[in-house]
Parts: structure tokens; sequence; C-alpha cells
């Protein structure tokens, strides 16, 4: 049996990022140029990641629940279902979203111009519900001047953690993934003093030392995104961007987690939103609105290769 190649969803963190969620026309010609899409993707990224090798370019292009049927029929993934809204202390609030196109490099040039050649292909039968341009604060910080990403697993533990297997062998290579859009209220965060947001995240702010145990709150997030199943601790990877307007005084941070089933993702934003127990929430929703929510599912890269216009 040929070996299945998966989408790059546990490539190394980029400085750049372009996050585009866009929904599909009832459009007759819709079905075939993103098709046509799908089996171009490969060599897109070729055209253009050569230009600037060292940048690496990826993109990893995940399908919504309904348009999974629309586009591929069945067989389809077994675990996909379009986001299940969350109504806790916070609310996470589920949103259209029909394709996902994450698009990463160390530089923003490549992403724009891949975002752009992917519009230049579908643009006529999509409708843009998001574009995010993200990039990294200093020293990986999010806006909140939280390093975030630290707890990532790498390598091996990252695809184990990302990369569906056995489980569902027809969708084996793919991953299933979520955004969120968050809003800041950075004012109110910055009045917060430091050993209250350090109790918030559980580490500390400077020196992204993880708090010990005896100090930690029940309510720290990274308790709370800590999740275990049978005494093996369940992860995902994420690759979270801060972006933001001036202008507007608009502070956000982009979400994306991806896991080999989304219940997972689900268990931590459970226990962020509801609370573990309930009313023992993530204290950093206080501070951070979701403004959208959407599952995907990144079927692997043999498989988007296959499809036929
Ligand atoms: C850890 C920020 C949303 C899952 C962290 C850390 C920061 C952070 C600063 C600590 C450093 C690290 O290990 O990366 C944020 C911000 C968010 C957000 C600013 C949005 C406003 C989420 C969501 C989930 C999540 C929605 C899951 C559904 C995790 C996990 C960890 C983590 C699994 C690692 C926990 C550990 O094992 O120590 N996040 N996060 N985060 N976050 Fe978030």
């Amino acid at each position: 049996m040929p070996s299945i190649i998966s989408q790059p969803v546990a490539a190394r963190l980029t400085h750049s990022a372009i996050f585009l969620v866009v929904t599909l026309k009832p459009d007759p010609r819709c079905n075939q140029s993103v098709r046509a899409l799908c089996a171009d993707m490969a060599s897109l990224l070729r055209a253009i990641g050569f230009r600037h090798p060292e940048r690496r370019l990826s993109c990893v292009m995940g399908f919504g629940s309904e348009a999974w049927d629309r586009l591929f029929g069945s067989p389809r993934p077994a675990a996909l279902h379009a986001f299940r809204e969350i109504e806790g202390v916070h609310h996470a609030v589920s949103t259209p979203g029909d394709l996902l196109f994450h698009i990463r490099a160390t530089a923003m040039d490549l992403c724009f111009e891949l975002a752009t050649q992917i519009m230049s292909r579908i643009g006529d039968v999509v409708t843009v519900m998001d574009e995010t341009h993200g990039f990294k604060y200093f020293d990986e910080r999010d806006l909140l001047g939280f390093v975030d990403g630290t707890e990532n697993p790498v390598d091996q533990d990252a695809l184990d953690a990302t990369v569906v297997g056995d489980e569902d062998q027809d969708f084996a290579g793919g991953s299933y993934v979520v955004v969120q859009k968050y809003l800041h209220d950075l004012k109110a965060w910055n009045t917060v003093p430091i050993e209250r947001q350090e109790a918030i995240i559980g580490r500390k702010k400077l020196s992204d030392i993880e708090l010990e145990d005896a100090v930690k709150t029940s309510y720290a997030h990274n308790v709370l995104t800590s999740i275990e199943e049978n005494g093996t601790q369940l992860t995902i990877v994420r690759d979270n961007m801060p972006f933001g307007e001036v202008g507007k005084g608009e502070y956000g941070t982009y979400f994306i987690g991806y896991a080999r089933s989304p219940a997972r993702i689900e268990q931590m934003l459970t226990n962020m939103f509801v609370g573990k127990p309930p009313g023992n929430y993530d204290r950093l929703l206080d501070f951070s609105k979701a403004v959208t929510g959407t599952l995907f599912f990144a079927p692997s890269a043999t498989f988007l290769a296959d499809v036929s216009a």
C-alpha cells in the first residue's frame, strides 16, 4: 500500500500566518473549482515556496462538515461535525466556515502570495467569512505578554497528537482542526497585577517558567487545558498568533488547535468555558472573547492530490 503523506499540521511554528475561512456559494461551478484547487495545492506550494525555501511556506486546507458532504460525499471522517457552541460561564460561539486555509511562513510575503493565488482560483465561488493576518510578538509572546506555545508536543509526539491512525483507516493521515478568534480587553488586562496574571495562565510572565503545583490555582489556563485519559495526557498542537488593528483598538489571539480527535479539544474548551468542576472556569476568558468558532477536517496531502476536478 502506498504511504500516506499528511498535510503539514505539525509544521514548526513560524512568525507569520494567514488564517482564511470561507463558505461555499450555491454556485454550480463551486465543486469543480474547489476540487481542482485541492489537486493543485501541492504544485502551488512548490511554485511559490521554491522562491524562498528557507521561509518554510506551508498550507493546511481543512473542510467543514457540510462542505465535506457537498464536495466529497461518502465516506466521511468519523468524527467530523459542525463546531458545537458552549454556553458556560462564558460563551464559545459556533460560526460558519466551509474551508480553512492555514497558511504559514517565516515572512508574510509568501503567505500573502499563496492566499492571493488561492483566491484567484476560488474567489468567485466562495464568500470570505474571516481573514486574519497573524504575527508573532516579541519572544513568541501573545498580546497578553505571555510566551505562547511552550508546552506544544514536538517531532513524533506532535504527529501522535495530531494525525489520525488506525482508528479511522479511510482517513488515516488526516487531522481535526479547531479555530477560534479571540478579542482581548487589553485595557482591563493591563490593570491586573502581574502575579494575578501569572495565576490565571499558570506560568511566570517574564521567565515563562511553569508555576509549581503547590501555588497553581485550580482554574489556571494550563491546569484546565491539561487533560488525561486512563492516566495518559491527551495533547494537541497549537499555533496561536497575535493579530490586531491599532486604529480600531482591536487586539487578539487567533487560536488554532490540531488533534487526531476533536473530542480532546472539545474537552479543553468545556473545562475553560464551563469550568472544572462547573464554575471553576478559565479567568483568561474574563479578558478574551471568542468571536468565531469552527471545526474542520484536514485530510492527508495524499487525499488532496488524488481529488479529481
Ligand atoms: C497553554 C495562551 C486558548 C490550550 C497556553 C499558554 C499560554 C496560552 C500563554 C502557556 C504556554 C504554552 O504552553 O503554550 C492562550 C491564549 C488563548 C488560549 C491567549 C486565547 C485567548 C486556548 C484554547 C485551548 C488552549 C482555546 C484549547 C482548546 C492550551 C494547552 C496549553 C496551553 C493545551 C498547554 C497546557 C500545558 O500542558 O501546560 N495557552 N491560550 N489554549 N493552552 Fe492556551
